[in-house]
């Protein structure tokens, strides 16, 4: 067993009140996102995805936030893979967003629609050529017998689209989370945090304090 009881640290985050938050949670998560991006600029962007399947099972995992506005929030991936066959069974998900330098976490659920064929394609053409080769020959989700399999795949497609422009694969493409209920979560000392839940009724946010 490996006891991990006293792996603990405190959380001084800096103290966060109603009157600190905008009034739309999507012009304080671009707060957010700004600051994270400083202090964390490699990967705060990662979110984790939760989805569940139409027998309740559910199923997380990182992808990358590549847009957000009133709109939702945006991201890419395969349209075959195990969380695209969730999302056609069940289209809720949460997002989740753990900012560790700042002790902070975001927390999203929504409901979910894909992005059409041609913000897809547009999006596809600006990812590197080997990003693009990967999602042509990745069958993601599913097994494959070995990695020499997967490069010998990629080493192909790389020839075949030498002088071409690589297509988007039909099973790649995009969603938006349209959120419901957003929230906002500051650690602080003594495990005693601010946590602010935007709700949206009737089309308009409303905020309440929820207790650490
Ligand atoms: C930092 C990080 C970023 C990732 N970004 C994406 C992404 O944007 N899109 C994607 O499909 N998978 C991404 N992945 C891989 C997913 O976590 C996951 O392995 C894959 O999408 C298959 O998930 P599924 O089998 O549940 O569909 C990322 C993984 C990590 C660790």
């Amino acid at each position: 067993m490996m006891d991990l009881r006293d792996v603990r640290r405190e959380y001084r985050g800096t103290p966060l009140g109603p009157d600190d938050l905008a009034k739309d949670p999507i012009t304080e998560f671009a707060r957010w996102m700004t600051l994270a991006r400083e202090y964390q600029p490699e990967d705060a962007t990662c979110m984790v995805l939760a989805t569940s399947s139409k027998t309740g099972l559910p199923a997380a995992r990182t992808v990358l936030l590549k847009h957000f506005d009133e709109s939702g929030f945006c991201w890419y991936t395969n349209l075959a893979s195990d969380k695209a066959r969730d999302l056609a069974e069940n289209p809720q998900a949460a997002l989740h967003f753990y900012w560790y330098s700042l002790f902070r976490q975001v927390r999203i659920t929504g409901r979910v629609k894909e992005l059409s064929r041609a913000e897809a394609q547009a999006y596809f053409k600006e990812r590197p050529i080997g990003s693009r080769i990967s999602a042509l020959v990745s069958r993601q989700s599913r097994a494959i017998a070995s990695r020499e399999e997967l490069e010998s795949a990629a080493r192909e497609a790389e020839q075949q689209y030498a002088d071409k422009d690589i297509p988007c694969p039909q099973d790649w493409g995009g969603y938006l989370l349209l959120p419901g209920v957003i929230e906002f979560w500051q650690g602080r000392e003594n495990r005693l945090h601010d946590r602010f839940q935007y709700s949206l009724v009737d089309g308009s946010w409303q905020m309440q304090r929820l207790q650490p």
